[in-house]
């Protein structure tokens, strides 16, 4: 087939991020793929929004979930709507329809990710979602693919945008914390539902799909420790700098004799850690595995373009014409024996 139709669920940012990427580079894409990249259709809430990108001249508009999934013209399936429910019940007609499918959901990969891969595997297409975890990072496909021989003795990040962001704000021109909260949502890094990013869940839900690709195994999210920034005071941030620290929303996880020990906590930083540089809406993972040591991954992890640079990377790694998905990598038979305890930095 010489051209991919897109179905594209939801056209907020990250859905108008990937439009854009899409329309600048289609000759490069176009080169790369051989074949030429189309945005067949487009689903919203609110068809007489106005938009800052026009998705394609002949890209239809529609509002009901079915008439994208069940498009026999739609070939791949771009899920960057959000939310629980209809995401899901979306993506599942989409994998039973034998449609490949793309997604930057963390919240439903990390409470439906299990019943959703194992749908996809079933099927025999990929359910791709490299951009689900710290944007434009390719921390995916780092731990799906070029570290899967290593033994991975311990991941460090910061994985949401929008709290470093809030913090680097507050440090560094004085903002207060809903002034800062504010400008990340107008710049479009905030979850619909911003608590989850400032309560430390949308860390927590990366932090359960990077564990499950650096250890195969499945942690459960209700288990998991964790602890926001949204108490966050002017007064916590001056008092971190008087000691020379700053303070950062971590996530962590780390092996310790063969038990997995993980969480989502505020830390204070010494200012010459490396994770204590990372400014704004960046992100960045520290790995640590026995073989390659350490490696370190630094990029925007949210906003549209380089989020829709995630997007594109999975839509065209799925479109090639020899493509076998590799849904999670290696998934364990046995479940961890989760450990409640404070992580180490
Ligand atoms: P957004 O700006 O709020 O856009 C959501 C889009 O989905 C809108 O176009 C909306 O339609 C549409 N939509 C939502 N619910 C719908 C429904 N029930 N029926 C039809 N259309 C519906 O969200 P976003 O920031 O692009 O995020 C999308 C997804 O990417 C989320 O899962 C988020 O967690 C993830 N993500 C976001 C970022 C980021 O930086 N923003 C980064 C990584 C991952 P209307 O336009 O008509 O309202
Ligand atoms: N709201 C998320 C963040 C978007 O701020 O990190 C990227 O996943």
């Amino acid at each position: 087939k010489k051209v991919i139709n897109l179905g594209l669920a939801g056209f907020g940012t990250v859905g108008t991020g990937l439009a854009r990427i899409i329309q600048e580079n289609s000759d490069w894409i176009n080169r790369r793929l051989g074949k030429e990249l189309k945005i067949q259709k487009v689903l919203v809430r609110d068809p007489g929004k106005k938009r800052s990108v026009i998705p394609g001249p002949e890209t239809a508009i529609v509002t009901d979930p079915q008439d994208l999934v069940h498009d026999p013209q739609v070939d791949m399936v771009v899920e960057l709507m959000g939310g629980l429910e209809t995401a899901h019940s979306l993506i599942k007609s989409a994998l039973k329809e034998k449609k490949h499918v793309v997604t930057a959901n963390k919240a439903l990969l990390a409470e439906k990710g299990n019943e959703l891969f194992a749908l996809a595997q079933e099927q025999g297409v990929g359910l791709y979602y490299e951009a689900s975890v710290a944007g434009g990072i390719p921390i995916v496909q780092t731990l799906k693919e070029s570290l899967s021989g290593d033994r991975i003795r311990s991941l460090t990040g910061i994985l949401n945008g929008t709290a470093n962001f809030i913090l680097s704000e507050m440090t560094r021109k004085g903002q207060d914390f809903e002034t800062a909260l504010q400008a990340a949502k107008d710049l479009g890094y905030a979850e619909a539902d911003p608590s989850l990013d400032i309560d430390g869940l949308d860390a927590a839900h990366k932090l359960v799909l990077l564990i499950r690709l650096a250890y195969g195994v499945d942690y459960p999210l209700n288990i998991l420790p964790v602890q926001g920034i949204s108490g966050a005071s002017s007064m916590d941030i001056a008092m971190a700098a008087e000691f020379g620290c700053t303070l950062k929303l971590i996530a962590q996880v780390r092996e310790k004799s063969g038990h997995l020990q993980a969480g989502v906590f505020p830390a204070l930083l010494p200012n010459d850690h490396i994770l204590a540089k990372v400014e704004g809406p960046y992100n960045s993972i520290l790995i640590d595995g026995n073989a390659v040591g350490q490696v370190m991954l630094y990029g925007q992890g949210a906003g549209d373009l380089p989020t829709g640079s995630a997007v594109l990377a999975d839509i065209l790694a799925l479109a090639r014409d020899n493509a076998v998905p590799n849904n999670t990598g290696f998934l364990e038979k046995v479940l961890p024996r989760a450990e409640v305890i404070r992580p180490e930095l």
